[in-house]
């Protein structure tokens, strides 16, 4: 497949044509959504609680981030590279959100970063990301990083209020320069507004069908444990799948049934006599 381009996704959007968007934290995902023919893939920092154990996305550090964006990065070929830059990083100031950029670019070679939020100092960060030459991916509606503020992980947009929010802050951020943005958990009507009028993609995770679609890796797969939100859709057991295969292999080993003769080396009646000698 030739590479993804953000001008790509601008001919996606205009013919029609949805984008396919999935996170991946290490290597074989990132070669599994390289063989799916995906279009972005992201470096969520959802690797935190997915993959890392974390109980939200807010502990996970930039050298954590970057760890796992490196591996993804060396299994990704043709699909566009976005990272998310954990919370923290970009907090303080244009600068720091700067520097922060340039660490995942320059180190981890991702092809742009993911920001959480749309208000002024947000946009801000936006700017002076991209005035670097980073290019910049907005997310808003749900934003896990802040989601205490926001009275916890829960659909935004169904109130005037933030409704009004909501869109505003999609054309602040395309304003700003992003040039995709991830809108999570708000009402499909409302997210369908934009769908015409912003003048960039948006790419939907609970916000209806969007310009195209992102899920958690390990909340599609079947890996996450327990209770998923609304907007996740279950393509594969691959959790319920690696129990079952761990339970056999623990069970062949204590029976002794692993390893069989096919799995074991051979070696001459002499080399086996000096062995013992
Ligand atoms: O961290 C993540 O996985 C994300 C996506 C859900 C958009 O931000
Ligand atoms: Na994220």
């Amino acid at each position: 497949m030739p590479q993804i381009t953000i001008p790509n996704l601008r001919e996606k959007r205009a013919n029609g044509e949805p984008i396919v968007m999935v996170t991946a934290y290490d290597y074989p995902a990132a070669r599994a959504a390289e063989r799916a023919g995906v279009d972005l893939v992201l470096v969520g920092d959802s690797g935190a609680q997915v993959v890392l154990g974390y109980p939200s996305t807010v502990p996970v550090s930039t050298d954590e981030m970057l760890m796992m964006a490196k591996a993804v990065r060396r299994g990704t070929e043709s699909a566009l590279l976005v990272s998310d830059v954990p919370f923290g990083s970009t907090e303080e100031s244009d600068a720091q959100a700067v520097a922060t950029a340039v660490r995942f670019a320059k180190e981890a070679g991702v092809d742009a970063v993911k920001l959480e939020g749309g208000n002024a100092s947000r946009l801000s960060r936006i700017r002076a990301i991209v005035d670097a030459g980073i290019p910049v991916v907005a997310h808003i509606g749900l934003t896990p990083q802040t989601a205490t503020a926001l009275g916890g992980l829960r659909a935004q947009g169904r109130t005037t209020e933030t409704a009004e929010r909501l869109v505003r802050e999609a054309f602040a951020v395309a304003e700003a320069g992003a040039f995709l943005v991830v809108i999570e958990a708000v009402p499909t009507g409302v997210a369908d507004v934009l769908r015409d009028g912003l003048p960039i993609p948006i790419i939907g995770i609970g916000a209806g069908p969007a310009h195209g679609q992102v899920l958690v890796l390990h909340d599609l797969l079947g890996v996450t444990e327990g209770n998923t939100a609304k907007f996740v859709k279950r393509f594969g057991s691959i959790g319920d799948d690696t129990v079952a295969a761990l339970s056999s292999y623990a069970a062949e080993v204590r029976s002794g049934a692993f390893p069989g003769a096919e799995h074991q080396y051979s070696a001459s009646d002499e080399a086996v006599a000096a062995a013992r000698a």
